[in-house]
């Protein structure tokens, strides 16, 4: 039944009683046709969610599924985990002042506090806001403003991401594809993920006769998410050295990284390297508060914003808004109290060691499985001989999707999995359930996935394809 008419407003009660067929329509109405139907083709626009718990979300048919993409890396301590709903359930009813924008707030200090303690060294000056772009913007313009006019140039790695705003997109080496549709920062400099040679050769072709170079700022994943690149620790050393040579202020980006998903608290804490101001978000808000932040040491900040009249120029409306605070500060809570990231080094370690298992049954379907902590990715053959018979004249992009979308597809369909796949990457499945995970769902992840891998796939990618033609 369509609930939606034109001269009337909906309701929190008329969405909950909205069904299936509406729900895609509006869906693909108002937020995206071919996001809509690109749901729909994965089948998971057949019914709708109506309550999620730890690791599990239930659908209204009944079915509860296994969430193993941790909300692309935001569900650090599962669904609605009863601590996170409780803190918000009492600040909600204590109506105390939500927006904190004139007096200091204990709660922001006491956050920022607790971040303190968990980085190393001398980071402890955060500025909040509400999305990993932001952060990553923030920090970029915090670095300029810290290297001043003459030191403007930005070294980024050409495997890399970290936004889509104008200047994250323009430092995010892996969105190359659409980075021509937009306008990019000037400045910026791309250099080979790892490769110490190609950040040296920028930095010291741009010094100057005082020895100044103009490089100003790094921005860089201690570990890049999608494909799970994870350069040695002597590159990073050498990159630390590097900047600490040429004062260049060192971004790590720890958006997807950060509280754990590696089996480490900070994915830098693997190379034993610390940054001058690091970004993080995703776990941060416990997948209940949209939340980002950045933290960085005194020196950087003085420099930059220390001045009375430069005080406020970087700033934003939604900075540190009491319920989202108490909620991060639950979660850290919960992450020390629940040993998550010991959690996420253990069940990480036996889930790459299955996965690793899967590989070795399925080689002409798997062509590589890796993974720190519960930071995981399976990529798989795009040119299975099998299914280039079957489809033939598909181009290599397409016949990724095509594997991808049907192994999706029929996890999700036939064992009650979610899974996806990233971004930049169609032909392989990122792994980042919640770091509450244990050995249990793994197991019935790998089981699944073999079934699945060993099942007719093609059946599933001609009724996906299908799907893409209608
Ligand atoms: C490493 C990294 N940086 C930055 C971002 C951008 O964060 P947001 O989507 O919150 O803007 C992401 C998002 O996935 C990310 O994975």
């Amino acid at each position: 039944m369509q609930i939606a008419q034109d001269n009337q407003l909906l309701t929190v009660a008329d969405a909950d009683a909205m069904s299936e067929e509406e729900n895609l329509r509006l869906f693909k109405k108002h937020i995206g046709h071919n996001l809509g139907k690109m749901l729909s083709m994965l089948g998971f626009a057949d019914t709708i969610p109506v309550r999620a718990e730890g690791m599990h979300i239930t659908m209204n048919d009944g079915r509860d599924i296994l969430d193993m993409t941790g909300h692309v890396g935001v569900l650090v301590a599962g669904h609605n985990h009863p601590r996170i709903i409780e803190a918000r359930r009492k600040w909600g009813e204590r109506q105390g002042l939500e927006t904190w924008k004139f007096f200091p707030s204990p709660y922001q200090g006491a956050l920022c506090h607790n971040l303190s303690l968990l980085f190393p060294e001398d980071l402890e000056i955060v500025f909040f806001c509400n999305s990993g772009a932001e952060a990553n913007e923030g920090a970029m313009k915090l670095a300029q403003k810290y290297a001043g006019q003459d030191r403007k140039l930005v070294a980024y790695t050409d495997i890399s991401f970290h936004g889509k705003t104008h200047a994250t997109l323009t430092v995010s080496g892996s969105e190359q594809h659409q980075n021509h549709h937009f306008n990019k920062l000037e400045n910026c400099h791309m250099v080979k993920y790892g490769d110490i040679g190609e950040l040296r050769q920028l930095v010291e072709s741009n010094v100057d006769r005082k020895g100044v170079s103009k490089v100003g700022t790094f921005i860089v994943e201690a570990i890049r998410t999608e494909g799970v690149v994870k350069p040695d620790s002597l590159y990073f050393r050498q990159v630390r050295e590097l900047c600490d040579q040429y004062d260049i202020v060192l971004i790590f980006d720890e958006i997807y990284t950060g509280f754990g998903r590696t089996g480490k608290m900070f994915a830098f804490e693997h190379h034993g390297v610390c940054p001058d101001i690091c970004t993080f978000s995703k776990a941060f808000g416990g997948g209940k508060a949209t939340f980002a932040a950045f933290i960085t040491r005194p020196t950087i900040y003085n420099k930059a914003y220390a001045k009375m009249n430069e005080a406020t120029l970087h700033s934003t409306t939604y900075n540190g808004y009491g319920e989202e605070i108490v909620t991060s500060l639950e979660v850290l809570n919960i992450i020390q109290d629940e040993r998550l990231v010991d959690n996420s080094a253990e069940v990480g370690g036996y889930l790459l060691q299955r996965l690793q298992e899967v590989q070795r049954e399925y080689p002409e379907l798997v062509a590589d499985v890796r993974g720190v902590g519960l930071l995981c990715c399976i990529k798989f053959k795009s040119k299975t001989e099998k299914l280039l018979r079957m489809v033939s004249g598909t181009g290599s992009e397409a016949m990724e999707k095509f594997i991808t979308g049907a192994i999706i597809t029929k996890l999700f369909q036939d064992h009650n999995i979610l899974t996806f796949t990233p971004p930049h990457d169609a032909a392989q499945l990122l792994v980042t359930p919640s770091l509450i995970i244990r050995k249990e769902h793994v197991d019935q992840f790998v089981e699944a996935l073999k079934q699945v891998l060993g099942s007719n796939l093609w059946t599933v990618g001609f009724s996906y394809m299908k799907k893409l033609k209608g």
